[in-house]
Formats: structure tokens, C-alpha cells, sequence
């Protein structure tokens, strides 16, 4: 471990805290913080900017209904075209659902009045949406540059053997998947990863059971 590793200001798993500070994860993230999130997308202005990996969903949620059906309204009346809201609309599909399988692309192309192949085209071309199932938390490791030279492959390691998968795999109870990530945009805490919507910052093996542990108490 580098010397700059052990400087004591120190995030200890969530963004915000630098050491100096004593707040818990729960200020931090809490509703206070990032506010309220209704499900049928409260103003318009923000009804696209939800984040789309719970860890609650249902492969079989409907696409979609009561207030999902007015936030994705609300959603498309934010762009001239429909064409335009489908982005937030897949993501909304992969909050209710989990991944995007062929059915759930085809099902919001006919909503959008999209072509099914332009929609899988989409689909397919962005990281952040799961073509398959995964685990009621995916975490995603990055090992890019900032990462990789901090221990970024250290710190993947240990989720793997923490959580006995093989990269990409869910683990036995359905709670974990491990995946490598490209830049997360968090170079200035490495190693960065991102468990379904949330950051975790400066991350380091020794740090690996303790999230886990506290993911699988808390939910989330
Ligand atoms: S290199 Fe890891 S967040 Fe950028």
C-alpha cells in the first residue's frame, strides 16, 4: 500500500465523508439529502433523472402502469419526440424489471413507437443497462487507470472471494453480482464502485465484507 493510502482523511465507504466529518450513511444518503423520489416522478423536470438499479424489482412489473404510466408522461413531455425519451424510459423499465430482456425492449419500442431493432440497437450499446438478470446489488468495480494503480484489481478481487462468484455471476442467495467497470468519474477517490445507484469511494480490500455485510442487513 502506497503512503498516500494511508493520509487520514479518508472516505470511509460513502461519498461526502472526508474524515473531518462525522456523518453517517444514512445523512449522507438518506431522502434529506438527495430528496424525495415518488414513483410517478414528481415535477416533470426531474421524472428522467432516476436512478435505475434498485434492489427491489419484479421480472414480471408491468411496462407500465399507474404512476410509472404518468412518469414516463411526464418523461416524454420533456422532448419533442418520443424517440428522444428513450433512454429514461429503458431506465425506468430496468428500475421496475431488474435487466432488459428482448420482450422488455420490444415492449417499450411498441410504447414509444420505435422499431424493436433501433430499440435493441440502443439497448445494447450502453453498459448501464443489464441485458440479463443480476443480483439485487450489482457491483461494479472499476480498475481503469486511477483505480488500477490504487489496487483496483485488489479490490474486485475481494468482492469476488467475498462474495464466492466468478466475475459477472450472481451469487447462490441472488444478492451479488461482481463486474469490472471502465472510469466511473470518480478518479480522485480510487478505487471507486458503484453498488446498484450508489458510489462507494476510496475502497480498499479490508473494506470488501463490511459493505457487503451492511448491504445484505440494510437492503441497500
Ligand atoms: S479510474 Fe476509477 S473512477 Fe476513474
Amino acid at each position: 500500500m502506497s503512503e498516500a493510502r494511508k493520509i487520514p482523511f479518508r472516505n470511509p465507504g460513502w461519498a461526502g465523508n472526508t474524515g473531518e466529518f462525522d456523518l453517517t450513511e444514512a445523512q449522507v444518503r438518506g431522502d434529506e439529502y438527495v430528496g424525495k423520489r415518488p414513483p410517478e416522478g414528481g415535477h416533470a423536470s426531474g421524472a428522467s433523472t432516476y436512478p435505475y438499479m434498485l434492489a427491489e424489482r419484479d421480472p414480471e412489473a408491468p411496462i407500465f402502469d399507474g404512476p410509472f404510466k404518468e412518469r414516463l408522461e411526464k418523461i416524454r413531455s420533456r422532448y419533442p419526440d418520443a424517440r428522444s425519451a428513450l433512454l429514461p424510459a429503458l431506465g425506468m423499465a430496468q428500475e421496475l424489471r431488474g435487466y432488459l430482456s428482448p420482450e422488455t425492449m420490444e415492449q417499450v419500442a411498441g410504447l414509444l413507437d420505435l422499431s424493436p431493432a433501433y430499440v435493441r440497437g440502443v439497448a445494447t450499446f450502453y453498459t448501464m443497462y443489464n441485458k440479463r438478470p443480476v443480483g439485487r446489488f450489482l457491483i461494479q468495480v472499476c480498475t481503469n487507470i486511477s483505480c488500477g494503480i490504487c489496487g483496483g484489481d485488489d479490490v474486485l478481487q475481494a468482492f469476488l472471494n467475498n462474495t464466492e462468484t466468478e466475475l459477472g455471476e450472481t451469487s447462490e442467495d441472488g444478492n451479488f453480482t461482481v463486474i469490472e467497470a471502465e472510469c466511473l468519474a470518480g478518479c480522485g477517490f480510487p478505487t471507486t464502485v458503484q453498488i446498484n445507484s450508489r458510489y462507494y469511494e476510496n475502497v480498499m480490500p479490508k473494506d470488501v465484507p463490511e459493505i457487503l455485510e451492511r448491504l445484505k442487513a440494510q437492503g441497500e
